[in-house]
């Protein structure tokens, strides 16, 4: 059983994670930017969990958080890159902000846990890093430009260091979870530009959560779900000419789902602000 540091576990994703690796038998650390959350689901997970204050965006914390968990759990064993965000909309309708925004929280954030856990665990001959990404690293879709854009990046990031680390002690999975019924996903319903989300139906975050607890003892390079819409997507991410015409094409299904999605992106009014 490991003792596992799981990013964004005080909601959605990582709290069915963290629920499920307790029961599972590991101990668990929920590292949140909201500390409140995290203490609560702590509580209530019992002594196999512990509640860390932790912003990924910053290194000094990501320092602190693994320095923490090692005085009560002992090493950080496994890190679940989990914690993301989106703000929702077109392209153009978003602050520069709330771009850099998502860069920061779904890029450099997993990026400077992963440099953080790195030393750590090739010190300790042993580790296991986990990234949970997005479909939307296959494909760029509309509505999720830079959503989109920091898991293409996230992905490309963590695959090239588990090459440069393969042989090694430490070992790299990452899951990309479809749409999954999480305070993240209702966000996203709620808005028009994110009418993609409606081409599929939506997972339980505990069907996510038990895909990545498995994570821990199969050690998979790569989890797509479902497997073959997942190799559809990746396929059609390579070719642009496919891409363009696929993805307007899924859109405009989904519209028809949704009836109260509004128009497209073309003709949708300039709403501009914050989301
Ligand atoms: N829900 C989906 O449909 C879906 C689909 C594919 C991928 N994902 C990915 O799964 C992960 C979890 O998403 P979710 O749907 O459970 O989201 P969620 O909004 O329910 O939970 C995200 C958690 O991350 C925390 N967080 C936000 N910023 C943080 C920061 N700077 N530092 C530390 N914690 C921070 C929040 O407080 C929250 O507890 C994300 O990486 C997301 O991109 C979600």
């Amino acid at each position: 059983m490991s003792v596992v540091l799981i990013t964004g576990a005080a909601s959605g994703i990582g709290a069915a994670t963290a629920h499920e690796a307790v029961r599972r038998g590991h101990r668990v650390a929920i590292a949140d930017i909201d500390m409140a959350g995290a203490s609560l689901l702590a509580t209530a997970l019992g002594p196999a969990a512990c509640a860390v204050q932790l912003d990924i965006r910053d290194e000094k914390a990501w320092e602190a958080a693994f320095d923490t968990v090692a005085s009560r759990f002992g090493p950080v064993e496994v890190l679940i890159n989990n914690a993301g965000i989106i703000h929702t909309g077109y392209a153009r309708q978003l602050s520069m902000a709330q771009h850099r925004h998502m860069v920061d929280v779904n890029l450099v954030g997993p990026m400077t846990g992963m440099m953080t856990a790195l030393p750590r665990m090739r010190a300790q001959g042993r580790g296991h890093i986990i990234t949970i990404c997005s479909m939307s690293s296959f494909m760029p879709l509309i509505g999720y430009t830079s959503y989109g854009a920091t898991k293409h990046a996230l992905r490309a990031f963590h695959h090239s260091v588990a090459i440069e680390e393969q042989g090694g002690p430490v070992t790299f999975s990452i899951i990309h979870p479809p749409g999954t019924r999480t305070p993240m996903l209702e966000q996203e319903m709620a808005d028009p530009s994110s009418v993609i989300t409606f081409a599929e139906k939506p997972l339980d975050p505990e069907q996510v959560a038990s895909m990545i607890v498995d994570a821990i003892a199969k050690k998979p390079l790569e989890v797509v779900h479902p497997a073959l819409a997942g190799r559809f997507q990746r396929v059609a991410g390579v070719f642009p000419r496919l891409m363009h015409f696929a993805i307007p094409r899924v859109a405009a299904m989904a519209r028809r789902r949704s009836p109260g999605a509004g128009p497209g992106p073309v003709t949708a009014r300039e709403q501009g602000g914050s989301r």
